[in-house]
C-alpha cells in the first residue's frame, strides 16, 4: 500500500466517524434551540437576493439554506451527514420553500468551478479537519466577484472551552486542528490569502437559551447534539470517566450561565463573522 493510499484510508475512516457522530441525537431539535438565529445573520451579511445561486456548506438541516431560499435564492444545502436531511426537508416544506440537498465533504465539494454567486457556512465547514482544503474549495466553487461568508466560533469564546472539555474525554486524531481556529482573524487571513477582496472580519455574540436551568442545558446536549452523544457512548464501558465528563460539563454549564437567578440559563457565544468577495483570477 502506498503512502497516499494509507492517508486516504485514514481520512475516509475519520470522515465516516464524523458522519456517524453528527447523525446521532436530534440535530434539528438542537439547532432550533441554539444556533437557529445565526442563519438569517449570514443571509443578511451576504445580501442574498432573488435568483442568486447559493451554496450552504455543512448545512446541517438548512439553517442558512432555508433562509436563503426564503429570500428567493436557488439553493443547494450540502453536508457530510445526509441522515439529517429529512428533518431539513420537513422544515423547508413547512416554510413553503424548495432546495436541493447534496451529500458533500467540505474538503472536496462535488460542484464545478465558480458555480455559485454566494458560498456560505454557519459553524459547519469549521469541523472538517483539512482547513486548507476547505478554504480552497469554498473559493473554487464561488464565482469571481461572488460572496464568501462564514460564521466561525472563536477560540476565546465559550465554544473554545466546550470543545476543549469534550476533547479531554475523546481526543481527536493527532494533528487535527481545532475547529475554533477558524475564529482567529489571523488564521482566516492565512487560509484565504489574497483570494478575497473587501474581507470583513467582525467579532459578534449570540446567546443560547437553555430550556431550563444549567442541568437542562446539559441534558439538551446529551440528548440531541450528536458529537456529545457519541463521546458519552464511547465511555459506556468506563462509568467513572463518563461520570467525570458529566460533572465537568455541568460545572461548565453552571459557571458559564449568564442569566439572572431563577431564569432559564443563557450562554453567550462569541463568533467571527467572515465576509469577502472572491477576487478575479483567484482560481476556480
Ligand atoms: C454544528 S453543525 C452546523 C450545521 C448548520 N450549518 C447549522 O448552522 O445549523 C455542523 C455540521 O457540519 C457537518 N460537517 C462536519 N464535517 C463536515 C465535512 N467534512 N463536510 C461537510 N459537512 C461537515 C456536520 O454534518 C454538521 O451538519
Amino acid at each position: 500500500m502506498s503512502i497516499h493510499e494509507t492517508a486516504a484510508t485514514a481520512g475516509d475512516a475519520q470522515k465516516a466517524q464524523a458522519r456517524a457522530a453528527w447523525a446521532l441525537g436530534d440535530y434539528h431539535r438542537f439547532a432550533k434551540q441554539t444556533v437557529w438565529g445565526l442563519g438569517p445573520v449570514l443571509v443578511e451579511a451576504c445580501g442574498i437576493s432573488p435568483g442568486q445561486r447559493v451554496l450552504d456548506v455543512a448545512a446541517g438541516t438548512g439553517n442558512v439554506a432555508i433562509r436563503a431560499a426564503e429570500a428567493g435564492a436557488r439553493v443547494v444545502a450540502a453536508d457530510l451527514t445526509p441522515e439529517n436531511f429529512d428533518a431539513g426537508r420537513r422544515e423547508a416544506q413547512a416554510r413553503g420553500v424548495e432546495l436541493q440537498w447534496v451529500l458533500a465533504d467540505a474538503e472536496a465539494l462535488p460542484f464545478g468551478d465558480g458555480e455559485f454567486d454566494v458560498v456560505a457556512s454557519c459553524v459547519g465547514a469549521i469541523f472538517a479537519p483539512d482547513q486548507r482544503a476547505v478554504a480552497d474549495e469554498l473559493v473554487r466553487v464561488c464565482r469571481p466577484g461572488g460572496t464568501l461568508a462564514m460564521i466561525n466560533f472563536t477560540p476565546e469564546g465559550l465554544a473554545g472551552e466546550f470543545f476543549e472539555l469534550f476533547g479531554r474525554y475523546a481526543p481527536p486524531p493527532p494533528g487535527t486542528p481545532s475547529p475554533v481556529l477558524w475564529g482567529s482573524e489571523e488564521r482566516v487571513r492565512e487560509l484565504f490569502g489574497d483570494r478575497l477582496a473587501a474581507l470583513e472580519l467582525t467579532r459578534r455574540e449570540y446567546v443560547e437559551h437553555s430550556p431550563g436551568d444549567a442541568a437542562a442545558y446539559c441534558e439538551l446536549f446529551k440528548e440531541t447534539f450528536g458529537p456529545a452523544v457519541g463521546v458519552r457512548a464511547s465511555l459506556g464501558d468506563r462509568p467513572e470517566r463518563l461520570a467525570a465528563l458529566d460533572r465537568d460539563f455541568l460545572e461548565f454549564a453552571m459557571r458559564a450561565n449568564q442569566a439572572p437567578p431563577g431564569r432559564p440559563a443563557e450562554y453567550p457565544y462569541e463568533y467571527l463573522l467572515v465576509v469577502g468577495r472572491k477576487r478575479d483570477g483567484a482560481g476556480g
